[in-house]
């Protein structure tokens, strides 16, 4: 189906729902609530305090939104450990998406750390926990701090103008990680090379009841689930209108198809400027998660330049399309980790997080 059809389809059911005036509103919450829910968690602090670290850790990108993580804290230091009981195994079988995203929130907080005057130092451990131990020292102001309140995963179609080389050079600088290459394709031809992989994979997802049912158990349709569970991928952050949840979930099964969302992923990425394709040297815990750290810094400096980002990790979640991607980008025998598209594009409505106690242990 047709994106503007899934979209009118989606529109349709909201103004349908709608006739149901304040009805409509108890059952989605409403936006004013999100909006203040949102500026709170994404608010810079002025000075140091734990909790507000970690609020900043859990603003990093995580698949699903599922936030599969746990903060322990000790005299000085952070420890980050993995929460199993928020992984995605359909999408995530072997748990590589999970340490990925750990990664992710560790690099917010090596960054927000420093910028805020706690200097430290990461370690991670085999298992993939993660151990951040720190001093408080001078804060070293970084524009990578506004960056991780402002940072988004933007599914939006982006404006395919050119990014300069310049920031490309900064992006590349950024991101450098010892065991991590990252590839950034620019060339038209190339880039549809890469969008047909996606499409591919998007293909197999969609015909799969399995992982079509866990996508839906981590949609969250309005302002009132998103804010009830502080998790999730919140529809109007994907382009989506609001609904209730019983409408969203029928919506979700008439309108989510694989020729709407091939057509949809198609034209975003014709739209894109850019893709980056991250890949570890090794297939472990430790590496996925320095592939996080390097990521997160891309998107983080992404932002920062004025840029927006989105993941499509298709072809990396379709285990059988990951040689191909591989070899399309020079790297065969490696596993890609990131597939991930860039470009300028608008500002989209926040994804939410927990509250920080919430990921306490
Ligand atoms: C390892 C990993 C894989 C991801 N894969 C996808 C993906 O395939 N498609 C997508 O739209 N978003 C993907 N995301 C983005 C997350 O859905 C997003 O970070 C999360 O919903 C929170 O939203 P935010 O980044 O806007 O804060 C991925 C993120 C990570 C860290």
């Amino acid at each position: 189906m047709h994106r503007r059809s899934l979209l009118m389809g989606f529109g349709g059911l909201a103004v349908l729902v709608g006739a149901g005036g304040a009805g409509l509103h108890a059952a989605t919450g409403s936006s004013g609530a999100y909006g203040r829910y949102s500026t709170i968690l994404r608010s810079i602090p002025i000075d140091f305090a734990v909790p507000e670290l970690i609020r900043l850790a859990t603003l990093a990108a995580n698949s699903h939104n599922t936030q599969p993580w746990r903060f322990q804290v000790a005299e000085t230091a952070i420890n980050i450990l993995p929460d199993l009981s928020r992984a995605t195994p359909v999408v995530d079988p072997d748990n590589h998406h999970l340490f990925l995203s750990l990664g992710c929130a560790a690099e917010n907080l090596v960054i927000a750390g420093a910028a805020i005057g706690v200097h430290g130092v990461l370690e991670s451990n085999p298992d993939g926990s993660l151990r951040y131990s720190y001093g408080l020292g001078t804060p070293q102001p970084d524009p990578l701090l506004q960056a991780i309140a402002q940072r988004q995963t933007t599914r939006a179609l982006y404006d395919g103008q050119p990014v300069p080389a310049s920031d490309l050079d900064t992006l590349r600088q950024a991101a450098e990680t010892d065991g991590v290459r990252l590839i950034i394709i620019e060339e038209r031809a190339r880039i549809n090379q890469i969008r047909d992989l996606v499409v591919a994979g998007n293909e197999v997802q969609m015909q799969d009841p399995a992982f079509r049912a866990e996508i839906k158990t981590w949609l969250r349709f309005n302002p009132r689930s998103a804010m009830a569970t502080g998790d999730g991928l919140y529809a109007p952050a994907s382009g989506n209108p609001t609904l209730p949840d019983f409408a969203g979930r029928l919506a979700f099964d008439a309108f989510f198809t694989a020729s709407g969302e091939n057509d949809k992923y198609a034209k975003q990425i014709d739209s894109s400027s850019g893709i980056a394709i991250f890949l570890a040297e090794r297939a472990d815990i430790q590496s996925w998660i320095r592939v996080g750290r390097a990521c997160q810094r891309f998107a983080l400096t992404a932002t920062m330049l004025g840029l927006k980002h989105a993941f499509i990790n298709q072809p990396v979640e379709v285990a059988r399309l990951r040689p191909e991607l591989a070899s399309l980008v020079g790297e065969p025998g490696l596993r890609p980790d990131i597939v991930m598209r860039f470009g300028h594009g608008p500002q989209m409505p926040y994804s939410l997080r927990r509250p920080v106690p919430a990921v306490m242990t």
